[in-house]
This record gives structure tokens, C-alpha cells and sequence, in this order.
């Protein structure tokens, strides 16, 4: 993969005080691009974020709502990006329970105010609302599509029917749970923008994501390493769910990928679409078999234990994605096996201070750019 086409480009990032977010500001600063940051504060503590000093990296910051249209509006008018890649959102599913309504305002309608403002400013960056394009407007400088804009969804978009075939993107949406309900909810509003607008748009769907520096809660690895730092031994609610595990750098690739050929030719049909950006299928694992990987990674004959709730809320149990589209079309592929990719992560977790996060990171990004694509 050639991700030279960065190098001085204008890349916004939303979300980047977060885990994915945070790590994406780091590879593009390091392939040359002068990256801009948008999101609100980090949402944990620690946070990749604030060990890994990514806020000296950037070109411009703004700690704000993406539903704040005005001030995200303003801040795309001055920065005028080539390319946005939006991952603000609230990402979890337990939590989405407990807050439906900011899941889905966050999720939806901070979807909505990331392409409106695109809109606006590809339409010259105007006061007030964006110049309304024609239905169906083609690609061209100063009426939608510009900028390019790669979405940031989720696995869990598609209508989950426990299968053990993985999802395509031609799968029809939907969602139990708020959190993947909004997920599908975006990707139909994403879908809609890129039609009726004409926008240089695509939407991107990872599996479950691993790597240094995601401290969220109610996340598998990050849980256990929360407990073993403490000399715990950690609960682990669902062994049993099958899940698509893949280190933090392989969607970043995928998004990468694809935002290079969106710069490149920018509103082919072929690049705005959705992909799929998941493990190969020897990615595919329990939570349980995850977490004897991530015990005998950590050492210090470190052990879990079963701790699932009866009562507790509904999750998937079974979820697969179909990369083949990302494979043939783009040329992507995954490049570490899952215990690569638990070594790194528990690697980074052990070694880690402020000092040398961000170092840290870039030793995996040097890593994984070494493998053969
Ligand atoms: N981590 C995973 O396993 C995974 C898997 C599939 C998809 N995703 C998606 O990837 C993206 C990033 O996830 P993550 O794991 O890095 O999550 P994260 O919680 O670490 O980061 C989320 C980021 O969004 C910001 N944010 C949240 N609400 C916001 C709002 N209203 N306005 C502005 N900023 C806001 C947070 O401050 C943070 O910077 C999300 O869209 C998520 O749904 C994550």
C-alpha cells in the first residue's frame, strides 16, 4: 500500500482524542499530512491521547460537539480539509443502553453535521446553510465532493442474524442494540448524502478493534489489563461470543487504502461505497479463547475467570464480516494473525509510559508497514 498521496494534504480527523481516532493522527502526521483534530475531550483517563502527546502533532484543534454544527461548520470553513475521516461517536454497546439518546444524537445527527459542513464548505464555505446542490449533483469542485469523507461505522450496522456467514456490504442494515441501530441509521443517512448530494463520501465497517491504548470500559482486553496491572484476576462476561478481532493498525490501513483512492478519483462509484475492513477468518475467535491468548501473553501465570450476568442486556453472539470486496477491489488485505496482533497490543501495554507512548505507536505502525502486503 502506497500512502505517499498524504504528504502535505489537509486531513480532519474527528474522534481523534479516542482510542482509533488517536492512533490515525499519529500514522498520518507520520506519512506527512498536516492533520486536524476535532472531537471531545478523551474519554478515558489515561488516555492515547494525552500519554502518546498527540495534540503536539496537530495543525489545529477543537474540543467540541460534532453536534455543535456552528462551531464544526467553522472550523471545516478554515481548515478546508482534502479529506475528513469521522470517527466521533459513542462506541459502546453496554452504554448505549444506559444513554440511547445521546448514542443516537452523537451517532446520527453528529453524522449529519460532519456532512453538512463538508457540503457547506465544498459550496464555497457561505454563512449559514450549505447551498442546497441538485438532486443527484455530480462530483465537482464548489458543489459537493471535494472533500473526501470516509465514515467511520461498525460491524454491528448489518442486521444481526447470528450466521455463520460473514456480512457483505450488500446486507441489509439494522441494529438491536441503540448503539448498532444508530450505526445502521448512519450508514442509511450516509447513503442518502452521497446520492442526493453528489459527495465524495464512502462509509468503512471494522471489526472488533485491539491495540496500545484503549482504555474503554467494558472492552475484553482492556478490562483484563485494567485487572492484572492491579494483580487482579479478571472477569470475562461472554466467552462464548464470536467475535472478528483485529489490531487497531489494520482498519487504519483499510481507511487509509481507501481514502487515497478517494483523493486520487475523487466520486468514482467504485470507492464511495461501503467496505468491509475484518479479520481473516483465522481472526474469528471467542472471547474466551481471546482471553487465554491475552493471560498467556501477559504471564505471571495470569488466569481469568467466567463472571456472566443473567441479567445482563443483550449482546451479539455471533458476528463475521466478508472482506472479500476490500481483497479484490482496493487490494487490501490483513496483515497480522490474532496472536500478532494480542503480542503487540499487551507488548504496548507493558511497556507504556508517558514518555514513550508515542513511541511505542510508531514502532507498530514501522512494524506492521514492514509485513508484505
Ligand atoms: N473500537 C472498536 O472496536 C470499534 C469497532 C468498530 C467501529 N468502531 C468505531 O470507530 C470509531 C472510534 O472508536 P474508538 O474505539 O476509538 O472509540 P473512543 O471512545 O475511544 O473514541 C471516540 C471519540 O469520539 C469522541 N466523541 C464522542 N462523542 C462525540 C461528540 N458528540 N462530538 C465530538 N466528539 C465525540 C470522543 O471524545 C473520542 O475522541 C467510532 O465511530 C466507533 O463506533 C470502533
Amino acid at each position: 500500500m502506497n500512502f505517499d498521496i498524504y504528504r502535505g494534504k489537509r486531513v480532519l480527523v474527528t474522534g481523534h482524542t479516542g482510542f482509533k481516532g488517536s492512533w490515525l493522527a499519529i500514522w498520518l502526521h507520520q506519512l506527512g499530512a498536516k492533520v486536524y483534530g476535532y472531537s471531545l475531550p478523551p474519554p478515558t483517563k489515561p488516555s492515547n491521547y494525552a500519554l502518546a502527546g498527540v495534540k503536539a502533532l496537530l495543525a489545529g484543534e477543537v474540543i467540541g460537539d460534532v453536534c455543535d454544527r456552528k462551531r464544526l461548520a467553522a472550523a471545516v470553513r478554515r481548515w478546508k480539509p482534502d479529506i475528513v475521516f469521522h470517527l466521533a461517536a459513542q462506541p459502546l454497546v453496554r452504554l448505549s443502553y444506559q444513554e440511547p439518546y445521546a448514542t443516537f444524537e452523537a451517532n446520527v445527527l453528529g453524522t449529519a453535521s460532519v456532512l453538512d459542513a463538508v457540503r457547506a464548505g465544498d459550496a464555497g464555505g457561505g454563512r449559514g446553510a450549505p447551498a442546497l446542490p441538485a438532486l443527484g449533483a455530480s462530483c465537482r469542485a464548489g458543489v459537493g465532493g471535494k472533500t473526501a469523507v470516509v465514515c467511520i461505522t461498525t460491524d454491528k450496522c448489518y442486521e444481526n442474524k447470528e450466521q455463520a456467514k460473514g456480512y457483505r456490504e450488500t446486507d441489509p442494515f439494522g441494529g438491536y442494540d441503540p448503539y448498532s441501530a444508530s450505526k445502521g441509521a448512519a450508514e442509511i443517512l450516509i447513503a442518502s448524502y452521497r446520492r442526493s448530494f453528489g459527495m465524495n463520501l464512502a462509509s468503512v465497517r471494522a471489526g472488533n478493534v485491539i491495540g496500545g491504548g484503549d482504555w474503554a470500559k467494558d472492552r475484553i482486553i482492556p478490562d483484563m489489563v485494567k485487572a492484572l496491572k492491579k494483580g487482579q484476576k479478571p472477569g470475562v462476561r461472554n466467552p462464548k461470543a464470536v467475535r472478528p478481532w483485529q489490531h487497531v493498525l489494520e482498519p487504519l490501513s483499510g481507511y487509509l487504502a481507501l481514502g487515497a483512492k478517494m483523493l486520487a478519483e475523487p466520486c468514482s462509484a467504485t470507492w464511495c461505497s461501503g467496505w468491509n475492513f475484518g479479520p481473516e477468518r483465522t481472526g474469528e475467535d471467542d472471547v474466551g479463547h481471546v482471553a487465554d491468548l491475552v493471560a498467556r501473553a501477559w504471564g505471571d501465570g495470569a488466569a481469568w475467570e467466567f463472571t456472566g450476568d443473567p441479567k445482563a442486556v443483550h449482546e451479539a453472539n455471533l458476528l463475521r464480516l466478508d472482506i472479500a470486496k476490500a481483497k479484490k477491489t482496493l487490494g487490501w488485505k490483513p496483515r497480522w494473525s490474532l496472536e500478532d496482533a494480542i503480542a503487540h497490543t499487551i507488548g504496548w501495554y507493558k511497556r507504556a509510559t508517558r514518555k514513550n507512548a508515542r513511541a511505542l505507536c510508531l514502532a507498530d505502525i514501522g512494524a506492521y508497514e514492514g509485513v508484505r502486503s
